[in-house]
């Protein structure tokens, strides 16, 4: 089919000086000195509830950002009936119409909306900037583009006919609705949800994270304006437990899109088998959930690229990203080099409030996730096969603010090895350089999660044996990089074990979990 070629959106500098910088902190500004009313999205129609909570900036949390309302169970059953009725016209229209809807909402983002949902996420869920232009923007508008073309590829892909009979498939949508539950720690996957699976002709309830209902409002007026028909995605915020019950307990699920916890993807896993008697059809789950992702250096590695692969791997979005580095494993013979790289980087991070650009390190999401770290730091501080080489201090008066922490630890159990904490800190155990074969069995038997690793090593040998011992202890490998940083269509994400069904984000594999195809044979 000959849809536009997809490209990645590039990515802009944001140097002192530039349009967009200023237009980015005008927008800002703008929404940190107004207050919004964020309400549910039913059938196209703003749904006020009455029932609301407030919004804070996590690095500013006494600063009250606006108000979001609250989904009743009867908001949550609208939610439903209007996606199946919607599904009616929505699953007939022709593929090329919904393509062109996600295509122009992928133009919208990368253009007239691009500082606005940059604003949003910097302003709601504290990214700097670079981090928010890689996320809200460029990431959102690669996931609209790439599903359309591997949506393409799908339909392309026909059975062989034969002279008598012609064999062919179609990619319907599931039958029902889908339910797609976003975290807060990416704009662009809480968009890509709710939107592949609609791409597909499918119709949707999103429940965002509480912590994004920001960027989440302006993905909705996105979506709007390019063209989503009322009820094909429809927002619901508030109680999860309420909101899940309600949604799974439908005989009409078909699919749950998920990124978040390990715990509450496999609660609600378990929330479908016990409904399995009730539905229609055997609804499709898909997950990507918790990471512990590692850092594996060889001695044969240059100790340089190491402490930056650590550094950026573990500190760059606050570590609160899935892929994010929180254990590495370092030979003894490079480990007084890697030291004093990571204690001089670490030590020249600003960290602050993200419309000063030159913080690299704003605050983490919440007080809840602020607690969790604050109470492992403490402990790492006292615990006696521990030591913290840099950061270790944290202060929650204005903002959620924890310095990049770097634990070193004698104990390869020890509690940071294989505990997700989802922030900035990384726990290093130093190896004996010639335990390394012995090493990689060790990061393998302690990696309950999959999600991302890296080796680092100028040895071929070396990499063989960690891509080889290493192969079930991430979905997405990286050979002399870090851990973090896939870009859609070039690295498909998504990992196994805990950290989900790996059913790649930015893939045709992905997109084909959100189709049940029908196969006709007709003779002549
Ligand atoms: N795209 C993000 C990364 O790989 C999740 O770091």
């Amino acid at each position: 089919f000959n849809v536009p070629i997809a490209v990645n959106e590039p990515v802009k500098s944001y140097a002192p000086g530039t349009p967009e910088r200023d237009a980015v902190l005008k927008a800002y500004k703008e929404m940190y000195t107004s207050t919004i009313d964020v309400p549910l999205y039913i059938n196209g129609q703003d749904v006020i509830t009455g029932k609301t909570t407030t919004m804070s900036p996590p690095h500013d949390h006494k600063h009250v950002l606006g108000t979001y309302h609250l989904a009743e169970k009867t908001h949550v059953e609208d939610a439903i009936s209007t996606a199946l009725e919607a599904r009616k016209a929505w699953s007939l229209m022709p593929w090329e119409q919904r393509a062109a809807i996600f295509l122009k909402a992928a133009e919208l983002v990368a253009g007239p909306y691009r500082y606005k949902i940059n604003a949003a996420t910097m302003l709601a869920q504290s990214k700097n900037i670079f981090q928010a232009e890689i996320d809200a923007a460029c990431e959102l508008v690669d996931f609209l583009r790439f599903n359309v073309q591997y949506m393409t590829e799908i339909y392309s892909e026909q059975p062989k006919s034969t002279s008598d009979a012609w064999n062919r498939v179609e990619y319907r949508p599931l039958e029902g609705f889908t339910y797609a539950v976003t975290p807060f720690n990416f704009t662009a996957i809480a968009g890509n949800l709710p939107a592949c699976m609609a791409l597909m002709g499918n119709v949707v309830v999103w429940k965002p994270s509480d912590s994004q209902v920001y960027s989440a409002k302006v993905i909705m007026d996105i979506f709007e304006e390019a063209g989503v028909p009322p009820g094909v995605i429809n927002v619901v915020f508030g109680d999860p437990v309420m909101i899940s019950n309600t949604v799974l307990s439908s005989p009409d699920f078909s699919g749950l899109h998920f990124t978040g916890s390990t715990f509450i993807f496999k609660e609600l896993w378990k929330q479908i088998g016990n409904n399995i008697h009730n539905y229609k059809t055997y609804p499709r789950i898909v997950g990507e959930t918790g990471g512990k992702d590692f850092i594996m250096a060889h001695k044969s590695a240059d100790a340089k690229q190491v402490a930056t692969a650590i550094v950026r791997g573990a500190f760059e979005f606050q570590g609160q990203k899935c892929s994010a580095a929180s254990r590495a494993y370092v030979p003894e013979s490079l480990w007084n080099d890697v030291k004093k790289f990571i204690i001089e980087d670490v030590k020249s991070f600003k960290m602050g409030s993200p419309e000063d650009m030159s913080n690299f390190i704003t605050a983490v999401i919440h007080e809840g996730s602020f607690d969790k770290l604050a109470k492992y730091i403490d402990a790492a501080k006292v615990d006696s096969d521990v030591e913290i080489i840099a950061g270790g201090n944290y202060d929650k008066s204005k903002g959620y603010f924890i310095e990049p922490t770097v634990i070193v630890t004698s104990n390869p159990n020890y509690t940071t090895m294989h505990t997700e904490l989802f922030g900035p800190v990384i726990t290093i155990y130093v190896y004996e350089d010639d335990t390394y074969a012995e090493t990689l069995k060790l990061v393998d038997s302690t990696s309950e999660y999959a999600l991302t690793g890296a080796i680092l090593s100028k040895d071929r040998y070396a990499i063989t044996q960690a891509t080889t011992a290493l192969q079930n202890c991430a979905g997405n490998f990286y050979i002399n990089d870090k851990c973090t940083g896939a870009v859609v269509g070039q690295q498909p994400f998504g990992g196994a074990r805990a950290s989900g069904t790996n059913d790649k984000a930015g893939s045709p594999q992905n997109l084909l979990r959100w189709v049940s195809t029908r196969l006709i044979k007709e003779t002549f």
